[in-house]
């Protein structure tokens, strides 16, 4: 089968594109929600250089693979992607594919390649099989708000605590106070960080102007926002809200304040999105302190995410 280059990608092979990456997904993983248009398109026509392949089959692609440049060459790993539409695997077409990605990151000057596979998926042993190590796994969690009951977590009310809401952006009085809260995400030091009221205000204004709509619910301690915890409804399929950023501050671990703030949430969102049928979290697979509070809620395991990579060298 002939392979071409798509150099100038014109509508109809983003449209062939994009079906062939959802038949692939769901083939692999059925019954889970494939990834909408937007959702392909911007992962792989995104910011920064890229070469894209494609397989002509039938009316659309049998198969693709994109590669990623990022940044400086010398610092940063190439990306590549790979999908054969599943009728058309295990006969060398994504090695082929493969091929030419490393062909192309090598040739751009990187040293290694990333690449993703869901846990369960061909892609692992294909990407192990090709010189590809797993550097970390993420697991995905769901949960269902009408199976679970978490009045009991919502009622904790630790003594000296008190919880306070907003949709959208911060009020401008705790702007400050929530950024500080951001920071202990990374347990950093609070003149060490990266999140300031403004960087919280972009990120708010940036959901927004995607057409979702963001919910917080904040634990104070005196003036002191010491907890938080955000979900996202999307505009657009709002069945489906995603888990945010969740932080306890450190001087206040221990006391229960991640699950409260996170079935305060739930309550809320039940009042208020009453359309919200799953709500999807991620965490890394060694955060056992968050996973403990998810299963506590009722979260249930989705799916895993596996990073892998690989020296260029290695590569076909
Ligand atoms: C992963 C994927 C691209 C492989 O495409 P493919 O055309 O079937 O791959 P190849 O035929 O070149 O396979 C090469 C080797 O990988 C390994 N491999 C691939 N699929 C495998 C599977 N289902 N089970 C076990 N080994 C597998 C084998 O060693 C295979 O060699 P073999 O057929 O001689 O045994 C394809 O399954 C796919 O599209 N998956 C969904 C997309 C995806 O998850 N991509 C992310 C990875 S970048």
């Amino acid at each position: 089968m002939d392979i071409r280059e798509l150099v100038e990608p014109e509508d109809a092979d983003l449209d062939a594109w994009h079906t062939l990456v959802s038949a692939a997904h769901l083939h692999d993983l059925p019954g889970d929600p494939a990834p909408d248009s937007t959702q392909t398109i911007g992962r792989i026509f995104g910011g920064g250089a890229r070469r894209l392949w494609a397989v002509p089959y039938r009316e659309g692609f049998g198969a693709v693979a994109s590669v990623w440049l990022p940044g400086d060459p010398a610092v940063r790993a190439a990306e590549v992607d790979v999908h054969v539409l599943p009728e058309l695997r295990r006969r060398g077409l994504g090695t082929r594919l493969l091929r030419l990605a490393a062909e192309a990151a090598r040739a751009n000057g990187r040293s290694a390649a990333l690449a993703q596979a869901l846990a369960g998926t061909p892609a692992v042993p294909f990407l192990e099989r090709h010189g590809f190590r797993c550097l970390l796994i993420t697991r995905s969690l769901v949960l269902r708000p009408a199976e679970t009951d978490v009045s009991a977590h919502a009622a904790l009310n630790p003594e000296g605590y008190r919880l306070i809401r907003w949709t959208g952006t911060v009020p401008d009085h705790l702007a400050v106070q929530f950024a500080l809260a951001k920071s202990a995400m990374a347990d950093h030091d609070e003149g060490d960080s990266a999140w300031t009221a403004d960087v919280v205000r972009d990120t708010a204004d940036h959901v927004a102007k995607r057409g979702d709509d963001l919910y917080t619910v904040a634990a104070l301690h005196g003036p002191r926002i010491v907890g938080f915890t955000e979900v996202v409804v999307p505009g657009d399929v709002p069945v489906r809200a995603f888990q945010y950023d969740t932080a306890v501050v450190p001087g206040h671990r221990g006391r229960r304040i991640g699950l409260w703030v996170k079935a305060a949430m739930l309550e809320w969102l039940a009042d208020e999105r009453p359309e919200v049928v799953e709500i999807e979290t991620d965490n890394a697979g060694d955060n056992a302190h968050m996973l403990a509070v998810n299963e506590a809620l009722g979260y249930r395991p989705l799916r895993e995410f596996r990073e892998y990579l690989a020296q260029a060298a290695d590569l076909p």
